[in-house]
């Protein structure tokens, strides 16, 4: 029987030709949607907890995410993964593992865990997986131990994987709290996904992975002179672009995600080494986005994450029109689009 015992905080260490501790199995399967950071998340007070600068804001992409199976079993001798039917390398194991580590603990499993997660949207499109990735790990390894976990603790874990993965928790128009310790650093929702009809349109400019992720980034943002700036003015702008959100102020909230898009990426240019995320095609989508607003009043924004895909946010009576506008801009543009999403939740068995 798997041991489950709440008050120690037992990793698995198992030297070699030692039985498993333990001979049966439970599983569970969770889905959890990718998000997308209006004010954003960069750089941390600890990094070992993710304990981030700012609060964040950012709403859940109903068209993109990850459904993930943890069986913690007591045959295996090893933490297993799999995404998309292909074994993980050591890189993104690693990570599981240690995330893994951490759950084990908090739910006092003892067995490793096989892991098997599929992303519904395409790998190497240069949309970053590790928000949904995390949120379904830790609610698919929940729910295999039996464990419910009030939502605001299950985003606090998630958090633990990846910062981002805190927002993909909550549904709809999330907030995180920055928070001091573990326990009050998390995300919680302040507008369901039926609030107010945005669509991310993303103009996908290059499929390329990122040559600097963003764990090694939030590490470097501390060097730039800008940073301390931008974390002092983060709360003014989740205000405004939450009380945006609230009122349907679509102009209010354009030119907040805008300048705090660029604030991050000014943080970016200016670290210590400098990272540079954007494609001489972001900036051309970049300007093309503000002239069809100011100039033609499309309501359309855009935000940019650790990499040169432009994520274009606007009411979703407009989605066909900027996609078909993006398309249009240059050959080397393609385009997806996604809806407000739900929060994490874990699927009946099949
Ligand atoms: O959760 P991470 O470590 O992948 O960091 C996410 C960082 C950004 O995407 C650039 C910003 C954000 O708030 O999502």
């Amino acid at each position: 029987m798997i041991m489950f015992d709440n008050a120690s905080s037992t990793s698995v260490k198992r030297s070699e030709g030692q039985r498993p501790l333990v001979d049966n199995s439970r599983t569970a399967t969770a889905r959890a949607h990718s998000n997308i950071a209006f004010v954003k998340y960069w750089g941390n007070c600890d990094h070992r907890l993710r304990l981030p600068a700012n609060s964040s804001i950012s709403m859940n992409l109903s068209a993109l995410h990850t459904t993930t199976t943890v069986d913690w079993n007591g045959r295996l001798d090893a933490d297993q993964l799999t995404i998309n039917g292909i074994a993980a390398g050591e890189g993104a194991l690693g990570r599981a593992r240690d995330h893994l580590d951490a759950l084990r603990r908090r739910f006092g499993v003892n067995a490793f865990a096989s892991v098997t997660s599929r992303n519904n949207f395409p790998m190497g499109t240069g949309i970053a997986s590790s928000a949904s990735a995390f949120a379904a790990l830790t609610a698919a390894a929940a729910a295999a131990a039996r464990f419910e976990l009030p939502e605001r603790e299950m985003s606090a874990l998630a958090r633990l994987g990846s910062g981002s993965a805190a927002r993909s928790v909550p549904a709809g128009y999330v907030e995180w709290h920055a928070g001091s310790s573990h326990e009050t650093s998390f995300a919680e929702s302040f507008a369901p996904p039926q609030h107010w009809n945005l669509v991310d349109v993303i103009a996908i400019v290059s499929r390329e992975h990122k040559q600097v992720g963003s764990s090694a980034g939030h590490e470097t943002a501390a060097s730039s002179a800008l940073q301390p700036a931008r974390v002092a003015s983060a709360p003014a702008r989740c205000d405004a672009v939450k009380s945006a959100i609230l009122r349907r102020d679509f102009d209010h909230f354009a030119s907040v995600v805008e300048e705090d898009s660029n604030l991050m990426h000014a943080v970016m240019m200016t670290s210590q080494p400098p990272l540079f995320y954007w494609d001489p095609l972001s900036l051309v989508i970049m300007k093309a986005v503000r002239r069809w607003r100011q100039q033609e009043g499309i309501p359309v924004c855009y935000t940019l994450d650790a990499g040169p895909n432009v994520h274009c946010i606007c009411l979703a009576s407009e989605a066909d029109a900027v996609s078909g506008r993006l398309l249009a801009l240059s050959e080397g543009i393609d385009v997806m689009q996604s809806g407000v999403g739900a929060g994490a939740c874990v699927l009946p068995p099949v």
